[in-house]
C-alpha cells in the first residue's frame, strides 16, 4: 500500500525516523550518496547534483548536524502554516539567542541571514548626508546597498598584511552614518585582537558619537588566534555599536538563510523598522534553536576546519603559494598570477574557487576549505593548474 502525504510526513517526524530522515530531506544528489551506500551529512557537497567541488562560498562543506537535519524534517508537517502560526516562533528563536549571549530581547535583531541586518542597517543610519565607511575589499552586501540607495561609501583600502586598517578606518568613520568592520575579513581571513577592536570603536565613539558600529562576526565560530575575542561584550555595553553573526558558516545552514545582530537596543529596534516580515522560514527558526544548544556540533566543525585548513595551507607552500594567516573557513592566497585564469582552469577540472576581489584579482584568489576528501582531490587540480605555463615565481626557483 503507497503511503499518504500523511503518513508520510508523520514517519519523517517520528523519533524513530532519524536514521532515514536525513535521506528523506534530501533532493537528488543526496539520494544518489544513499543509493551508494554513504551518509547523507557527509555527502552535502554532492547535493546540487553534480560532482563539482564547490569551494567558492565559504560554506560550511558538511552542513547541519544530524540533530539539527532531524528537526528541519520534522517541520514538514507545518509547512502549511506561517511562522507567526507555528509552533516555535521567532521569539522562541530570540531567546534562545538572549540565553546564550547574555542579553535582553531587546537587544536582539533577527535576519534572513546576517545579510538581511547588514542591509537593513545601511538602509537604516546612512543617507545622502551620511556616508557609510567600509573596509576594501571586505564583504560588499554593505556597499552595494550603500550605492543601491544612493548613500555616498568611503572604501578604505586594506593595510600591508591585508588586515583593515584601523587608523583610516577610523578617520573615514568620523561624520558616516555606518562603518562596518569585518573581523575575520571577508575575502583576506586577516583578524584584528580584541584590544585592536576596542581601540577602533573607543576612538570611533569619541571622534563620531552618532556613527553606528557594525561589527561583523560571520566567521567567529573558525578563529584560532588566542589575541582575537568577540566584540560581543562591547556590544552589550557600548551605545551605537552591534555584533552581526550569522548560521550559514560553522552552523552549516547557509540555505536555511538565519542571521543575527546583538547591541545596543536603539540601534536594534532601528534596525528591526527595516526587517521584511516573516523573513526566517518556520523550519529555519527551529533548526537555529536546536543548532545553538549543539555546541558539540561547532566544537567539531572548528577542529574539522583548522585541520582541513593546515592540510591545504601546506600543501600551496609545496607549490610555492602563499595564504594570509587564515583565521576563517577560506584561504586568501597569493597565486602571483589573474585569479581569472586559475579560477577557469580550476572549474573545467570540477573545482569551484573564490570570485574575482579588486583590487587584488590580478593576484589573489579566495579558496574555502572543503571536507578534507574534497581538498585532497582539489590540491591535486591546483597542482596541475599551477604545474602549467603559468607556474608562480617561486615554482620557477624551484622551491
Ligand atoms: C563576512 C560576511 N558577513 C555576512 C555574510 C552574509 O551571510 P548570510 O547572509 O548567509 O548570513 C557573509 C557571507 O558570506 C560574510 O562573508
Amino acid at each position: 500500500m503507497s503511503l499518504t502525504r500523511r503518513r508520510l510526513f508523520q514517519r519523517l517526524a517520528a523519533v524513530n525516523a532519524a536514521p532515514v530522515s536525513g535521506e528523506w530531506v534530501s533532493a537528488r544528489g543526496r539520494e544518489a550518496a544513499v543509493a551508494e551506500g554513504r551518509t547523507a551529512r557527509g555527502q552535502m557537497a554532492a547535493s546540487a547534483g553534480t560532482n563539482v567541488i564547490r569551494i567558492a562560498s565559504n560554506e560550511n562543506p558538511l552542513g547541519p548536524g544530524q540533530r539539527v537535519l532531524d528537526v528541519i524534517v520534522g517541520k514538514f508537517p507545518e509547512a502549511g502554516r506561517y511562522p507567526f502560526n507555528a509552533q516555535q516562533q521567532e521569539p522562541e528563536l530570540v531567546k534562545a539567542i538572549a540565553g546564550k549571549q547574555g542579553v535582553k530581547v531587546e537587544n536582539i535583531t533577527l535576519g534572513a541571514g546576517s545579510g538581511e541586518i547588514l542591509t537593513n542597517a545601511v538602509r537604516a543610519f546612512t543617507s545622502t548626508s551620511k556616508p557609510l565607511a567600509t573596509p576594501w575589499p571586505t564583504f560588499e552586501a554593505p556597499r552595494d546597498t550603500a550605492q543601491k540607495v544612493g548613500t555616498p561609501v568611503r572604501a578604505i583600502a586594506l593595510d600591508g598584511q591585508l588586515r583593515v586598517d584601523i587608523d583610516k578606518l577610523v578617520e573615514a568613520a568620523t561624520g558616516a552614518g555606518l562603518v562596518f568592520f569585518c573581523n575575520p575579513n571577508n575575502p583576506t581571513a586577516t583578524v584584528h585582537g580584541a584590544p585592536a577592536v576596542a581601540d577602533f570603536v573607543k576612538r570611533v565613539r569619541a571622534a563620531s558619537p552618532d556613527t553606528v558600529i557594525l561589527i561583523d562576526e560571520a566567521y567567529h565560530d573558525y578563529v584560532t588566534d588566542p589575541a582575537y575575542q568577540s566584540a560581543m561584550e562591547l556590544a552589550k555595553s557600548t551605545p551605537k555599536v552591534f555584533v552581526a553573526r550569522t548560521f550559514s558558516k560553522a552552523y552549516g545552514m547557509a540555505g536555511m538563510r538565519v542571521g543575527y545582530g546583538v547591541g545596543d537596543p536603539a540601534v536594534i529596534k532601528e534596525l528591526n523598522r527595516y526587517r521584511m516580515p516573516y523573513s526566517i522560514s518556520l523550519p529555519a527558526i527551529a533548526a537555529s534553536v536546536a543548532a545553538l544548544h549543539d555546541q558539540a556540533h561547532i566544537d567539531a566543525e572548528r577542529q574539522r576546519n583548522t585541520d582541513v585548513k593546515a592540510f591545504t595551507v601546506r600543501a600551496f607552500e609545496q607549490m610555492g603559494v602563499k595564504a594570509t594567516d587564515s583565521q576563517a573557513n577560506f584561504l586568501f592566497l597569493n597565486l602571483q598570477r589573474p585569479a581569472a585564469a586559475f579560477r577557469d582552469a580550476c572549474r573545467a577540472a570540477g573545482v569551484m574557487v573564490g570570485r574575482d576581489f579588486p583590487p587584488y584579482e590580478k593576484t589573489h584568489c579566495r579558496v574555502s576549505i572543503g571536507t578534507m576528501d574534497e581538498m585532497e582531490r582539489a590540491v591535486a587540480v591546483f597542482k596541475k593548474v599551477l604545474g602549467s605555463n603559468t607556474t608562480t615565481a617561486a615554482g620557477r626557483r624551484g622551491q
